[in-house]
């Protein structure tokens, strides 16, 4: 595994976790997201209400 870190500011982190989550779904298992920031918006990503 690879984990690549970068400071607040829009660089597409949400959207590259929200992308992962989804492509790991795919597999049938059950995929965890968690989001851990206080401006949190990686539910909405997904497509969560
Ligand atoms: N590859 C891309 N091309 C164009 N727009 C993108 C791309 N990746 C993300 N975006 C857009 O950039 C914006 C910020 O993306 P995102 O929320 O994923 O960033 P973030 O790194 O999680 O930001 P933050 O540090 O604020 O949490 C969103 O509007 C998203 O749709
Ligand atoms: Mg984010």
């Amino acid at each position: 595994m690879k984990l690549a870190i970068s400071g607040k500011g829009g660089v597409g982190k949400t959207t590259i976790a929200a992308a992962l989550a989804k492509i790991c779904t795919q597999n049938g298992g059950t995929v965890y997201a968690i989001d851990a920031d206080p401006d949190a918006c990686l539910a909405t990503n997904i497509g969560i209400p």
